[in-house]
C-alpha cells in the first residue's frame, strides 16, 4: 500500500511541525472562543498523528485520528499514546459509524487524494457526522500547485486528475464551492508555502483551505 510504504521508509514524512490547516483551526477556535470548550474532533487522514497532537495541546477537545494506513496508526499511537482525549483508529473513512457525531471535522492534504466518487462519498460522510453548529476545516490542493499539476498520466474522463505514484485531483475554488454548498463557506483562500520533507526535499505547493459551517437547527 502507496501509504503504508512512505511511511515505512520516512516515519515522520512532514516532520513534527503541525500543518497550516491546524494552525488555522486553532487560531479560529481560540478567535470564536470555542478552544475552551469540550468538543469532539475527528482528524481523517491524519497520518501519524501531527496535528492530533497540536489540536489536543491548543484545545480542550476530544480528537479521534483515523487513517487507512496500519503504518501511521501504529506510528501515531507510538508517539502519542492514547488517552481520555486522544484516540486513534485504522480504517478508511468509509467505515466510519454515522452515529457517532462530531463538532469538527478536520482533513488536511486528504480530499486530494480521492477519486470522484470517494469525494462524493466523504462529502456525504461529513454531512452525516457534523453536528449542528458544526465545523469542517479543510485543506487541498489548488490547480496552480507547482508540484503536482499537470504532472504524471491525466485521469481520463476527469478533468484536473493525474497519477503520478498516487492519485490527485487537484481543485478549482468554483468546485470547492459547489461540492461544500450544504455548508455555509465561511472562509476558501489559496495559499503557497514551502514543505520540508523527511527525504530532504522541499516541496512547493499551492493548496485552498476551507472552513465552513453547518446552520443551527431550530428547535
Ligand atoms: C497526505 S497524507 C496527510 C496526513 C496528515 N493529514 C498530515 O497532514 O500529516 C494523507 C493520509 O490519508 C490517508 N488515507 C488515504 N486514503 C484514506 C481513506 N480512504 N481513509 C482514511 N485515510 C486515508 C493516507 O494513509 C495518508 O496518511
Amino acid at each position: 500500500m502507496y501509504w503504508d510504504n512512505q511511511y515505512q521508509h520516512n516515519e515522520r514524512l512532514w516532520g513534527e511541525t503541525p500543518s497550516r490547516l491546524a494552525l488555522v483551526a486553532v487560531e479560529y477556535l481560540q478567535k470564536h472562543g470555542l478552544a475552551e470548550k469540550m468538543l469532539n474532533v475527528l482528524d481523517i487522514g491524519c497520518g501519524y498523528g501531527r496535528d492530533v497532537l497540536y489540536l489536543t495541546e491548543h484545545t480542550r477537545g476530544k480528537i479521534l485520528g483515523v487513517d487507512i494506513s496500519e503504518k501511521a496508526i501504529t506510528l501515531a499511537k507510538k508517539s502519542y499514546p492514547e488517552n481520555s482525549r486522544i484516540k486513534f483508529r485504522c480504517c478508511g473513512f468509509a467505515e466510519l459509524e454515522e452515529n457517532n457525531k462530531y463538532d469538527i471535522v478536520f482533513l488536511s492534504n486528504f480530499y486530494q487524494l480521492l477519486k470522484k466518487d470517494e469525494r462524493i462519498e466523504l462529502r456525504r460522510k461529513i454531512e452525516k457526522v457534523l453536528k449542528p453548529n458544526g465545523l469542517l476545516f479543510l485543506s487541498t490542493l489548488s490547480t496552480r500547485d507547482p508540484e503536482h499539476s499537470e504532472k504524471g498520466t491525466p485521469v481520463s474522463g476527469e478533468i484536473n486528475s493525474f497519477v503520478d505514484n498516487v492519485y490527485l485531483h487537484l481543485c478549482e475554488r468554483s468546485e470547492l464551492e459547489e461540492d461544500f454548498s450544504f455548508l455555509r463557506i465561511e472562509e476558501l483562500y489559496k495559499y503557497e508555502y514551502f514543505e520540508s520533507r523527511a527525504t530532504g526535499e522541499t516541496h512547493h505547493h499551492i493548496s485552498w483551505i476551507l472552513v465552513g459551517g453547518t446552520d443551527t437547527v431550530s428547535a
